[in-house]
């Protein structure tokens, strides 16, 4: 077991959100397993039919905890005929979950020179890789505004959002310094608008909600999320001068791709 690539951890949490469609799980940490905020862990099962077996079956899990904290936790999706996902919700507290030595990803700080704004834009469960990044107190000493964008089909799937809205002048969130934006495109939601996150960076309303500009000078984009909305996004973003980095040379655009 000591020459495994992975280590087996305890569930100790499983929270549902909406049911048969989003949860979060928290698991043990192991005490060697260092990663930074906005990396993914990749989570192993055993085969169905060898349970007390070795782990057969990985994905990737973003994680929402801070580096500095002393579980794990995980956001997901039930996607309802995948092979994974729905045996990692029926997941109770004490069972067995494995997780690969080496945390992996690059949705990391060090993509960007630490100055400016930072943008952090997700659709669904690509939130995930954010909540790490704002736990992270390193996040606010790099940038002097911060922008949430999570966009849902539904309004219930705004998942974190309690969370996000209590941590009003918790350290190491500054409240001030936070805009956090919870968008529905499938229903009403309150003052804010009922639209893609691709429509908003079009049409300028984003922008205009944030109250920042999309100024390639100063803006720091992360989009995590559905990947067609990502390839749109990106599109969009190009056109206004925003690229990943370079050859070591730190770019304004980091995106992760889920599936
Ligand atoms: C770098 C990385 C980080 C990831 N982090 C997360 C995370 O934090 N939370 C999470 O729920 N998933 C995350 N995923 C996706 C995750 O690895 C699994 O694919 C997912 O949980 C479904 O697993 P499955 O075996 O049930 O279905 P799969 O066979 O893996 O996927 C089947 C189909 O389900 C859809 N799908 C997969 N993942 C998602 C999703 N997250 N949201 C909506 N539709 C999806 C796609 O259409 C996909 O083709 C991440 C993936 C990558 C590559
Ligand atoms: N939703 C469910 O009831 C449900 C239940 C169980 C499992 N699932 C699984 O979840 C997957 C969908 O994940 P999800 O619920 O997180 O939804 P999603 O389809 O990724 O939508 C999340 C947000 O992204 C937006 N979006 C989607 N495509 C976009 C694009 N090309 N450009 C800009 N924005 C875009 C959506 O807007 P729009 O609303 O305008 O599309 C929505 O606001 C499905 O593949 C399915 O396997 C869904």
């Amino acid at each position: 077991m000591t020459d495994a690539k992975y280590t087996r951890q305890t569930v100790t949490a499983v929270d549902t959100w909406v049911a048969d469609k989003l949860f979060s799980l928290r698991t043990t940490r192991d005490a060697g397993y260092v990663y930074q905020a906005g990396q993914f862990a990749r989570l192993g099962l055993p085969a169905l039919d060898d349970p007390e077996g070795p782990p057969t079956l990985w994905r990737a899990y973003s994680m929402v905890t801070a580096p500095g904290d002393a579980g794990l936790e995980f956001y997901s999706i039930v996607v309802p005929d995948g092979e994974f996902s729905p045996r990692l919700a029926a997941l109770q507290p004490g069972d067995a979950i494995y997780i690969d030595k080496t945390p992996f990803g690059f949705l990391t700080l060090d993509r960007f020179a630490p100055e400016g704004d930072l943008w952090l834009l997700a659709t669904g469960t690509g939130l995930s890789a954010y909540m790490s990044l704002l736990r992270d107190p390193e996040t606010w000493r790099r940038y002097r505004r911060i922008l949430l964008v999570h966009g849902v089909r539904h309004l219930e799937e705004l998942a974190y959002a309690d969370t996000i809205r209590g941590w009003r002048d918790a350290p190491p969130v500054d409240s001030a310094r936070l805009v956090y934006l919870p968008i529905a495109t499938r229903e009403p939601s309150g003052d804010l608008p009922q639209a893609r996150l691709t429509t908003l960076i079009e049409d300028g309303r984003l922008e205009a909600l944030a109250g920042l500009p999309l100024d390639p000078a100063q803006a720091k984009i992360m989009l995590c999320g559905n990947p067609e909305m990502l390839s749109a996004a990106r599109k969009l973003l190009a056109d206004r001068g925003f690229a990943p980095g370079r050859r070591g040379i730190p770019g304004n655009l980091a995106v992760e791709n889920y599936w």
